[in-house]
């Protein structure tokens, strides 16, 4: 069995996002922790709002390739801000889109048996810590065993260095802590 993947990316599709920096960093931090991760935009595979009518004309090309990717990884590492209080909408269309039936592949089944952690970051002093119960409840209905303890990074614009690290030693300590989580039970699960 070849070495198993997480697949990082970010609840935020904008230039500059501070959750796709962080995303960047807890990937970085994996493959230094004897992980293998893979970052990606959603940017980069813009999907129309799910709509019943759109799905039954056929899967869009994007949500095909993020299939494709995702079948391809153990683990999801996700970091996102929160919206009111909320996950984004980015993210529940993203995993709503890949939650659907396609062709012989039932619906869930690329989340099952699958890990995931979640980090949030956000400008304010909440770190969008609000969202991070709801992004893991959500997560688990999807069937995914949800890691305890995510990260949230309050003042998140001023937290990063120019080399993209955490300033903040004991911050960057905790996120090295959930990422080494997510590389330790996928060792044990995918031996
Ligand atoms: C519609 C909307 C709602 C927001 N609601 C919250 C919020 O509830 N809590 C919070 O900390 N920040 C909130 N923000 C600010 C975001 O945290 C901020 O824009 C952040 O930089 C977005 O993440 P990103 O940098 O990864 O794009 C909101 C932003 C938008 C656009």
């Amino acid at each position: 069995m070849t070495a198993p993947k997480i697949l990082v990316f970010a609840g935020s599709a904008r230039e500059g996002s501070l959750n796709k920096q962080l995303a960047k960093l807890a990937a970085k931090r994996i493959e230094a922790l004897g992980g293998q991760a893979t970052f990606i935009d959603l940017k980069a595979y813009p999907c129309p709002l799910f709509d019943e009518d759109i799905e039954a004309q056929g899967m869009p090309e994007n949500v095909l390739k993020l299939r494709e990717i995702l079948a391809d990884h153990q683990a999801l590492l996700i970091a996102s801000p929160e919206y009111n209080g909320f996950i984004t909408p980015l993210l529940k269309n993203t995993l709503d889109w890949l939650s659907r039936p396609y062709g012989d592949t039932p619906g869930l089944k690329l989340f099952a048996g699958k890990w995931a952690a979640l980090v949030a970051a956000s400008p304010g002093g909440l770190g969008g810590i609000r969202a991070l119960p709801l992004g893991q409840q959500l997560l688990a209905n999807l069937s995914l065993t949800v890691l305890p303890q995510p990260l949230s990074l309050p003042k998140a614009s001023s937290a990063f260095s120019e080399g993209g690290e955490l300033i903040n030693e004991a911050v960057g300590q905790r996120l090295d802590t959930l990422c080494q989580r997510l590389v330790d039970v996928l060792a044990v699960t995918h031996r």
